[in-house]
């Protein structure tokens, strides 16, 4: 009997040393991730298989409400298949009260391990809300409701796992105060990890936020460009993504696109409003615009810089050397310039200006498709061709109101 109990005791031990190095391991993945949504995933993800169930849930507190913003189920996932449980997933959002469970743990901080939320008790404060098992012809049993506990020991989120499984697939309870625990140390880990990742993605949304209005000041003479910039740089992270740039790239391009008129600032009013025909010596003005933005950006040292630089100096480079200013020719223009010079002459062309009128989509067509190999990178051109449905969205998403004045670059 005492051997069984040693026996028992060295398999424990050596199963809790084994979660526990996958906890550390687990802790440094989520700590290098600094995209929210994917962080989210991978979050839920870690703790079923630290687990082994068949569901789980992650709900955010947002003010005074839960925001419930993951879901994954394997049986459903089977059943349906991946893309129609992404159409099925709805964002929604609870009250913080007692009477779900969720709201229950994130109120009071409290774990909830039920072995069969069929069976909750009448008396019980907090019910379980059977919609979803109803909706999807899913059985909900055993359910592991944990509280996401900052440093500050604030609960910042809930994570709810749903159908422990044994080996053999069955469902079976949550394992008591071991499968509590190690989902409290994860759900710890996850939630410093998920403050860090908001904290970026807001900063980010503040230095986007900033970059705008830099940029639209310097084109604020420029008054019926309006939401030029924001399209430009939405249009070009479109294209980037058809032309398959990884994640950092277009988030480079997002930041650094908007600043490609920034040498703006430095053109002579008399010749950037001048109305009417710009003569040869105020044509060479108007093009320093490029070199003087460049300029500008070369003084940055920030992680857009070289690519902001890049852009604002080679955005009028043509792809077959008749350009400006240095008239490169072909890949000689850095990839990001060439993609910007698309996106900027589209939104040229589609937009009214108050020395044009809009073209149509089919006129801006035909003209793209000639300028391939001319102004533009065939490359560049086919994306804009796979993308157009993108492009179209962002432009009618983004339509501004014209005003007076503008200038021809
Ligand atoms: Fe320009
Ligand atoms: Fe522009």
């Amino acid at each position: 009997m005492k051997l069984l109990m040693k026996r028992k005791k060295i398999v424990e031990n050596e199963y809790l040393e084994k979660q526990v190095h996958k906890l550390n391991k687990i802790g440094i993945a989520l700590t290098s991730e600094q995209n929210l949504d994917k962080l989210l995933e991978m979050i839920v993800w870690e703790a079923r298989n630290l687990v082994n169930c068949d569901a789980g849930s992650l709900y955010i507190k947002k003010d005074d409400l839960l925001d419930f913003v993951v879901s994954q189920n394997d049986t459903m996932t089977k059943r349906l298949g991946e893309a129609k449980i992404k159409e099925l997933f709805k964002t929604f959002s609870l009250p913080i009260t007692k009477e779900s469970v969720s709201g229950y743990t994130a109120l009071t901080g409290e774990i909830l391990n039920i072995p069969d939320v069929y069976e909750i008790s009448k008396n019980s404060e907090y019910k379980i809300n059977l919609d979803y098992d109803r909706r999807n012809q899913y059985r909900s049993r055993s359910m592991l409701v944990v509280p996401l506990k900052d440093n500050e020991n604030k609960v910042i989120g809930v994570i709810q796992l749903i159908n422990a499984l044994d080996k053999a697939g069955n469902i079976i309870p949550f394992s008591g105060a071991m499968a509590e625990e190690l989902i409290c140390s994860l759900g710890s880990q996850a939630a410093v990890a998920i403050k860090n990742a908001q904290l970026t993605k807001d900063l980010k949304a503040a230095y986007l936020d900033t970059i705008y209005c830099l940029s639209e000041a310097a084109e604020s003479k420029d008054k019926d460009t309006g939401m030029h910039i924001q399209r430009v740089s939405n249009y070009s992270v479109a294209l980037g993504k058809k032309l398959g740039l990884a994640e950092r790239e277009l988030e480079l391009i997002l930041y650094a696109s908007p600043m490609h008129d920034i040498g703006k600032v430095g053109i002579p009013d008399a010749v950037l409003l001048k109305p009417g025909k710009l003569d040869v010596e105020e044509r060479k003005i108007i093009e320093q615009h490029t070199v003087i933005g460049g300029n500008i950006l070369s003084k940055a040292k920030g992680p857009f810089s070289k690519i902001s630089k890049e852009i604002a100096l080679t955005h009028h480079e043509k792809f077959d050397g008749t350009g400006y200013p240095n008239k490169l020719i072909g890949e000689e223009i850095p990839l990001s310039g060439r993609i910007v010079a698309l996106a900027d002459v589209f939104d040229a062309l589609i937009n009214k200006r108050c020395y044009k009128s809009a073209m149509s989509c089919d006129d801006v067509i035909e003209i793209i498709k000639k300028e391939s190999g001319k102004h533009f990178d065939p490359k560049i051109v086919t994306a804009f061709f796979d993308s157009y449905k993108e492009i179209i969205e962002i432009f009618e998403k983004n339509k501004d109101t014209p005003l007076e004045n503008s200038t021809k670059i």
